[in-house]
């Protein structure tokens, strides 16, 4: 599975259950990524689905696969296990098991896990990333959600920097796309 994920100098990704910046090349970069595959799976956490704004979401043209410890089928979410080709729909699921039962049947998927911050630990932790897509925000923000540092084992394969305006105060800021694989 690959990991995708913004972050400012301190691991700093989020703030009040949102994003603390709002980059247009970014959000670009990361549509780009996670729609080259007609065949996405985007995995995140429940509070990373409920911050997304209404009329962004599901996210198009991926398959949207929310995961919670609770039943999602009363918010009218679908259990993954009854997908049947409808992208237009949100998916739930209890735990990572059962990502990985539909997988087994459902073998041309790619998966990146997008969030949020336990999501995110919990995949490092459990050794389930392959690739690591790491926006850099080469500043400081004010968070109140950071990642723990990345592990050791990551092998940078490429890196580009770029110039973006934060929407929330006009201003620009230097932005370094990295990827790297999980040896
Ligand atoms: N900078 C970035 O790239 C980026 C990307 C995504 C999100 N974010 C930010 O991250 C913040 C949200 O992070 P967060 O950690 O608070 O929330 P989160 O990871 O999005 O969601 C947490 C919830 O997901 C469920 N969950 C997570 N791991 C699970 C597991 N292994 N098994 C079962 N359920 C699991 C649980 O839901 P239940 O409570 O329902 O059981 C948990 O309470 C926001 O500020 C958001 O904007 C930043």
């Amino acid at each position: 599975m690959k990991l995708i994920v913004a972050t400012d100098l301190n691991f700093g990704i989020g703030k009040d259950n949102d994003l603390p910046w709002s980059f247009a090349k970014d959000m670009q970069y990361f549509k780009n990524l996670t729609t080259q595959n007609p065949n996405t799976i985007v995995l995140m956490g429940r509070k990373t689905y409920e911050s997304i704004p209404e009329k962004f979401k599901p996210l198009p043209d991926r398959l949207n696969v929310i995961i919670s410890t609770q039943n999602l089928e009363l918010k009218d979410f679908i259990p993954l296990n009854q997908f049947n080709g409808d992208f237009s729909k949100a998916y739930f699921i209890n735990n990572f098991s059962q990502l990985q039962d539909f997988i087994s049947e459902n073998l041309n998927f790619d998966i990146y896990c997008i969030g949020g911050k336990s999501l995110y630990d919990f995949c490092f932790q459990q050794n389930l990333i392959t690739e690591v897509f790491h926006t850099l925000i080469n500043s400081k923000f004010e968070c109140d959600t950071h990642i723990q540092s990345f592990p050791d084992n990551l092998n940078l394969l490429s890196q580009k920097e770029i110039i973006d305006t934060n929407r929330n105060d006009n201003k620009d800021y230097q932005l370094i796309f990295k990827h790297f694989e999980v040896n």
